[in-house]
């Protein structure tokens, strides 16, 4: 029901009458895609935060009456409490850890973000990353597009997938499609994760060090956030070994990125595949420098078919709680009233 309002009609028709028409504008904050902007303005009335020196006039002008923010970049305590009406918090993506959800749980503020849609597209991912870790396929190519191989002959020969045993660090959403697609690769599967999965046969460990030493190849995808923050550690990276490739689709902020570039340098671990970092868009040099790390730019979401659904449901998520009362896809610290 909620979906009709973003159809590509509406989104084609810019000047058709919003269907979904608020008291107040919604806030949009940071870069959104330019699906959900449109979805939104084709639903009701919207307005850009304004960045740099125009963002104080603006708040001044419009705080007051702002219900709804959607969220393209990190918001905290003193900009939430700017908006003294807030009632929903739409945030473009899954992981919630650029915004203080206990905070605004406290305030009676729901938050909601982007779960199931973008799952399958990161679990590609990190399976990609894992080939491409493990074969050494980007040095490959490299190795191909600078005349090496006319020049020196054949690119050396790289590990394989064969008798190795994948453990999956966080399995949630899109651990577990992670997990799937690697029993179709024939990977014996162990996972870490704050509690064992009843419904699910895979070997469970107590702890990230205790999985690692389990494992050859290790694919993060935990949140962000204090309960995550750098529990890839160096004493994970030992536990992984000489032979370990490491992967991180989740959050960079859960790895404790001085010691995985110290654990490549020095061989403690083979390989790395990365799309996630410390503090993005900055990616040290030292990454950059070396042959073994796959880097990608956080791009795992960022298909066309996964934006359009990941906007639509920023659109339906605010047009639901206003016209219901309730969001569709509501973050667990500000479920929904009863
Ligand atoms: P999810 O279903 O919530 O999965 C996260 C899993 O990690 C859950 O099973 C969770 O357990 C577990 N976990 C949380 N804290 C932990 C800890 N301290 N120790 C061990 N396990 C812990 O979320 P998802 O949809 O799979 O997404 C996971 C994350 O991927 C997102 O939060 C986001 O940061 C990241 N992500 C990245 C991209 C990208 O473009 N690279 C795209 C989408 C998502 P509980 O459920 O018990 O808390
Ligand atoms: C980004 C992600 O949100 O959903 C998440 O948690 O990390 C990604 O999908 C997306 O790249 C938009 O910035």
């Amino acid at each position: 029901m909620f979906s009709a309002i973003f159809t590509a009609e509406t989104a084609a028709h810019p000047g058709a009458e919003p269907q979904l028409m608020l008291a107040n504008p919604v806030l949009i904050v940071g870069p959104l895609n330019p699906l959900a902007t449109s979805g939104l303005s084709a639903a009701t009335r919207t307005l850009h935060l304004p960045e740099g020196s125009d963002q104080a006039a603006f708040l001044e002008c419009h705080a007051g009456e702002i219900e709804a923010l959607v969220l393209a970049r990190a918001v905290d305590v003193p900009l939430v409490d700017r908006f003294p009406r807030l009632r929903i918090i739409a945030n473009f993506g899954v992981g919630y850890d650029n915004l203080p959800t206990l905070h605004c749980a406290s305030r009676g503020i729901i938050v909601t973000h982007t779960p199931h849609v973008l799952t399958d597209d990161v679990a590609d991912t990190a399976i990609a990353l894992m080939l491409m870790a493990v074969r050494r396929f980007g040095a490959a190519e490299r190795y191909l597009r600078a005349g090496r191989w006319s020049a020196e002959g054949m690119f050396p020969l790289t590990g394989s997938l064969k008798g190795r045993t994948l453990g999956v660090l966080g399995l949630g959403r899109i651990g577990r499609a992670v997990a799937r697609r690697a029993e179709g690769f024939g990977l014996p599967i162990a996972y870490h994760d704050i509690a064992p999965a009843p419904d699910l046969s895979y070997t469970f460990h107590a702890s990230a060090r205790e999985l690692a030493k389990a494992v050859d190849i290790l694919i993060a995808v935990l949140p962000g956030g204090p309960g995550t923050l750098r529990m890839v550690d160096a004493g994970v990276f030992e536990a992984l070994g000489p032979d370990g490739i490491f992967v991180n689709v989740g959050r960079g902020t859960a790895v404790d990125q001085p010691a995985l570039i110290a654990a490549l340098q020095s061989g403690t671990i083979a390989g790395a595949g990365l799309d996630v970092y410390e503090s993005e868009p900055g990616v040290p040099q030292a990454l950059l420098d070396m042959e073994h790390v796959v880097l990608l730019p956080h791009v795992a979401s960022g298909s066309h078919a996964t934006r359009e659904a990941m906007s639509r449901l920023v659109v339906d998520n605010i047009t639901a709680f206003f016209t219901t009362g309730k969001a569709l896809t509501p973050v667990p610290e500000t479920p929904n009233p009863a």
